[in-house]
């Protein structure tokens, strides 16, 4: 969606940035590795069909995403290539609680610190909850939830760290879901976790 396109959010270790057709080739080195597509789900594509998904990831009403940057390596560098860690996203949907007859507006997320020698630094912490606090405040979200294979203990552990439940396992596809509602109490618990500041992002860092 257009919502992010010229805005970064700065964190502590981290900065967003909004996900650029000049990002792509870094982003489309990392997906070839075949452990990042089990874990993430992802099915691999060409360079051409990853500058499409690029296009459909800013175009897109229902889908929000930005890269993860290392103000550690930025500030060393200068260089916004160089300093891409990982990426963050949310697929947006509107599910029907049929026994209330009310819409419920769900956000799913995605996390990934694919340059593995920067994982286990609360990097992918920092970004998901950088993501979730952006969103629960520009966007009208019920629930946010997440799909995790059975085997990724260290991602279920930190979402359920980030106060998500189980709410659906599946055998077929081995995952599992988790879901977080939005209300106060988890809104003032975000607050307290991560401090964002939100500056225009014009074509670079
Ligand atoms: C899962 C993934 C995103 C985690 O990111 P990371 O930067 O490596 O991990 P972090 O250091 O931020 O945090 C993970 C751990 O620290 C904890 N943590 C980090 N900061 C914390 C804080 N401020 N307070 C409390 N706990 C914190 C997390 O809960 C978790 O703990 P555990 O593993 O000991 O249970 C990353 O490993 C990854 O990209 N894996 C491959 C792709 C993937 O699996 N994506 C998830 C699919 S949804």
């Amino acid at each position: 969606m257009k919502l992010n396109e010229n805005i970064k959010i700065i964190g502590s270790n981290v900065i967003l940035v909004p996900y650029e057709e000049k990002h792509v080739e870094k982003y489309h080195k990392w997906m070839k590795n075949p452990e990042l597509q089990e874990l993430t789900a992802s099915e691999p594509l060409t360079i051409e069909e990853e500058y499409q998904m690029q296009a459909t990831w800013r175009n897109d009403d229902d889908k929000l995403t930005f890269l993860v940057v290392s103000r550690q390596i930025f500030s060393d560098t200068q260089d916004e290539i160089e300093s891409l860690v990982g990426d963050t996203n949310l697929f947006l949907r509107i599910d029907e609680d049929e026994e209330n007859n009310k819409e419920i507006r769900v956000a799913e997320a995605e996390i990934m610190i694919a340059e593995t020698a920067f994982r286990g630094q609360r990097l992918g912490w920092e970004a998901m909850l950088l993501l979730l606090k952006y969103v629960q405040k520009h966007l009208p979200i019920d629930k946010f939830e997440v799909k995790i294979g059975f085997d990724n203990v260290k991602s279920i552990n930190m979402f359920g760290k980030m106060k998500f439940v189980e709410s659906y396992r599946t055998d077929v596809f081995k995952e599992v879901t988790m879901e977080r509602p939005v209300t106060k109490d988890w809104i003032s618990w975000l607050d307290k976790q991560v401090q964002l500041t939100v500056e225009q992002y014009k074509n670079h860092l």
